[in-house]
């Protein structure tokens, strides 16, 4: 597991900053790999930087957008993290239907994470993977420390084998579709969004590497964790 401290970038600027991150992370990909496997999170804090990323000059052709998780709703459904991000980002960028993996929120939970998880893991074969290795993967953190819908407490948090799992989440009494920690710490750089006038010191705990909360067992084995931390305007 890397034993690196993540980096931690406290901003006023957060939407540019975060956007400009991105992009950032883009340039090196495509430079490198010709293309830039990109994993969108959830929640209410990445919509002003998915809009403002909307704006940037990006190849969205080839650009992989896939989703670090999603509730168990339909498409169009408005607690739907696909729905939030076509609003905010896909529709207004104009990003290509191939260059999105959408999880099925609508279909049976397993069946919507057994179908994504082949997905991706076609997707790395065809590249001579063992597995699907994102760029980056944005992530959020809830106020009980989870992230992605790896919720402390729930089964999803001990797979240590399956790329994507169903997990049950009491608190909402509701399904999601979720990365694992073997997915996520398979990514070259994970990018966790957050808002520094939520949690303060939730943060500094998870920063600290309190494996008590979800977003702290967020390790990639070969890469780096940056924090974001401002005020989404
Ligand atoms: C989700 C997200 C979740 C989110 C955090 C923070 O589907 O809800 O993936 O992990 O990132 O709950 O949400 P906010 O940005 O709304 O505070």
């Amino acid at each position: 597991m890397s034993l690196e401290t993540p980096e931690v970038i406290r901003t006023t600027r957060f939407v540019s900053d975060a956007a400009g991150f991105i992009e950032q992370h883009a340039e090196l990909a495509l430079k490198e790999r010709g293309e830039f496997r990109l994993a969108l999170s959830g929640g209410n804090t990445p919509r002003r930087v998915f809009e403002e990323l909307a704006r940037c000059n990006m190849p969205w052709d080839r650009v992989r957008i896939t989703f670090g998780d999603e509730r168990c709703v339909p498409p169009d459904d408005k607690q739907s993290n696909y729905r939030m991000a076509r609003e905010a980002l896909l529709s207004k960028a104009k990003v290509p239907d191939e260059s999105v993996l959408r999880m099925r929120g609508e279909v049976a939970q397993a069946k919507a994470a057994d179908e994504y998880q082949e997905q991706l893991d076609r997707m790395a074969e065809e590249k001579g993977e063992t597995i699907y290795r994102h760029d980056l993967i944005l992530l959020g953190m809830g106020d009980d420390g989870h992230t992605a819908s790896l919720f402390p407490g729930t089964p999803a948090v001990d797979e240590t084998q399956r790329r994507v799992v169903a997990n049950f989440v009491p608190k909402f009494d509701q399904w999601r579709i979720t990365f694992t920690y073997r997915l996520i710490n398979a990514a070259r750089h994970v990018c966790f969004l957050a808002n520094a006038a939520k949690n303060a010191e939730l943060l500094q705990d998870v920063i600290g590497g309190n494996e008590q909360y979800p977003a702290a067992r967020v390790r990639p084995a070969d890469g780096r964790v940056t924090w974001i931390l401002g005020v989404p305007e």
